[in-house]
């Protein structure tokens, strides 16, 4: 079981990550070099897809990662989530959690920029929504290693 669930907690990890990698950078590179119309009619057409992608993947990443905490047999007590090992688990899950409500409002700038055709208000809030996944994934993925190798 903790090997299946582990298989599961990976698979969407590496979906997760690299949609949101692609996403951002490749999808986001290519939107920056349409024009405002051209990005406004394209942006609505990709929609339907990365929000589903990026979000389902997480799902299955988070579910299955609270499951491989407690298959681990780290956790048989309240007081073992406070160790190193379920505590940097419970952090990388405040930080996935938190960062959605943090990036809301860079996303909701981006497609206003997107939707009003205002070139500037989405390079700006593009780089900047970027940036912050590109922060978070960097922090998560540290914690999920560090918890591998005892560090
Ligand atoms: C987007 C969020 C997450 C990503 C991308 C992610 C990714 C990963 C990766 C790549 C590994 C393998 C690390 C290695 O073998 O070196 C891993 C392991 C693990 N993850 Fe996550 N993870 C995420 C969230 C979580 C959460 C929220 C929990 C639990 C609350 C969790 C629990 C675990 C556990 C228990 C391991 C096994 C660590 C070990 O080898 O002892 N993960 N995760």
């Amino acid at each position: 079981m903790l090997d299946l669930v582990h298989f599961v907690h990976i698979a969407g990890a590496t979906v997760f990550v690299g949609s949101v990698v692609f996403f951002d950078w490749a999808v986001g590179g290519a939107l920056a070099r349409m024009t405002p119309e051209a990005r406004k009619s394209a942006a609505h057409a990709i929609r339907p897809f990365s929000g589903p992608i990026i979000m389902g993947s997480l799902a299955v990443t988070l579910l299955a990662g609270i499951a491989r905490l407690f298959l681990s047999g780290a956790v048989t007590g309240w007081a073992d989530l406070f160790s190193g090992y379920a505590g940097r688990a419970i952090l990388a899950l405040v930080i996935v959690i938190a960062s959605e409500g943090l990036a809301a409002p860079f996303r909701k700038h981006m497609r206003a920029g997107i939707d009003t055709l205002d070139d500037s208000a989405f390079l700006l809030w593009w780089k900047r929504y970027r940036s912050l996944n590109a922060l978070v994934l960097a922090a998560v993925l540290l914690l999920m290693v560090s918890m591998r190798l005892g560090w």
